[in-house]
């Protein structure tokens, strides 16, 4: 790994017999971006900090909601199209997959492709990756494998020597690269085409821009799971850096801005406060927000151009029949 320092690792051997890493960044990195985050003029945190166990469960929540229209979508797609995507990824896969969740799209992968050499699911919630990777070892016996728990929107080393050979194919669904603002996105997928190499691939997720009705609900939900998954955010700070955030004075906001293509989730203060956290005093005015995420909406086009300034073209392009969603199969670009 780039920066052993950053988080905890252990080692646990995978019923595939590779020994997995485990690695995610540490309390001090956590204290460092929340303290500078919300010192800026305008409050922000890293989205990727949501992602601890509660937040993961209540992550899949939102996915189970109606309104939510992302995971059943994209499910859809996968199942209609699994076959002929299976043939383009080809024989002997390593499949790499960048915030696996609960790897419930990727079975659907795996049961179709032709004899994958080994699966390495990346993620930042540890005690989940830990459950899926053993879940899917027992499930996939001739598999190998190999979880490793980083922050995937850094760059981190794979464990190389230790991969199986086989077509590289970076699996990324559920659309979470519209949570990079477009100059990461474009960084980010420049690190995936080297993964990739030359013969390798990416499958990828890709949300479209849709009436702002649809996005309005997916991010407001009626039974407030978006909301207290955007307040347990607070939650969190409070319970491992010892702050004294008082979530009941924070509201869940959310809305489609047009002009950036981009649904920002905020955390409204709804009085004038300060809030402490490790004897820094953060100061709240009311109405003041901490900006906690955005989920980009591309156009077809529009992806299209991000992923050829990333060295990647296009080749093939699934949809639902409302347009509302995309899987994507992306090659490196031969000049
Ligand atoms: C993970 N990511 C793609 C989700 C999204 O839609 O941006 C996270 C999320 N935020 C609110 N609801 C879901």
């Amino acid at each position: 790994m780039s920066n052993p320092s950053l988080g905890r690792s252990l080692s646990v051997r995978a019923p595939g017999g590779i020994a997995p890493v485990y690695e995610r960044p540490g309390h001090q990195e956590f204290l460092a971006d929340v303290l500078e985050g919300l010192k800026k003029p305008r409050k922000q945190l890293a989205p990727k900090y949501f992602y601890d166990e509660r937040g993961a469960c209540l992550f899949e929540a939102i996915c189970e909601l109606d309104e939510y229209y992302i995971p059943e979508t994209e499910t859809a797609i996968l199942l209609e199209n699994v076959r002929e995507m299976a043939d383009l990824l080809g024989t002997s896969v390593l499949l790499i997959e960048y915030g696996c969740g609960n790897c419930a799209k990727t079975r659907i992968l795996l049961d179709h492709l032709d004899r994958p050499v080994g699966f390495v699911p990346i993620d930042m919630a540890l005690e989940q990756l830990q459950r899926i990777a053993a879940e899917l070892g027992h499930a996939y016996p001739g598999l190998d494998v190999l979880p490793v728990c980083a922050d995937f929107t850094r760059a981190f080393d794979l464990p190389g020597k230790k991969l199986p050979d086989g077509r590289t194919i970076v699996f990324f669904p559920g659309s979470t690269l519209g949570n990079f603002d477009p100059l990461s996105a474009r960084d980010f997928l420049n690190r995936i085409a080297d993964i990739c190499g030359p013969e390798g691939a990416l499958l990828i997720g890709v949300d479209l821009r849709k009436d702002p009705e649809v996005l309005h609900r997916a991010y407001n939900d009626s039974e407030g799971v978006t909301a207290a998954f955007n307040l347990n955010l607070l939650l969190r700070i409070n319970s491992e850096l010892g702050a004294d955030f008082r979530l009941d004075r924070f509201k869940h906001y959310a809305f489609f801005s047009p002009g950036e293509s981009r649904v920002e989730m905020h955390l409204v203060s709804l009085d004038e406060q300060t809030v402490h956290i490790v004897g820094s005093a953060i100061h709240f005015a009311r109405g003041e927000s901490i900006w906690t995420e955005s989920s980009y909406k591309y156009t077809l086009e529009g992806f299209e151009k991000l992923a050829a300034s990333a060295g990647f073209q296009v080749e093939r392009v699934w949809t639902d029949d409302r347009q509302w969603f995309s899987v994507q199969y992306l090659v490196r670009r031969r000049s």
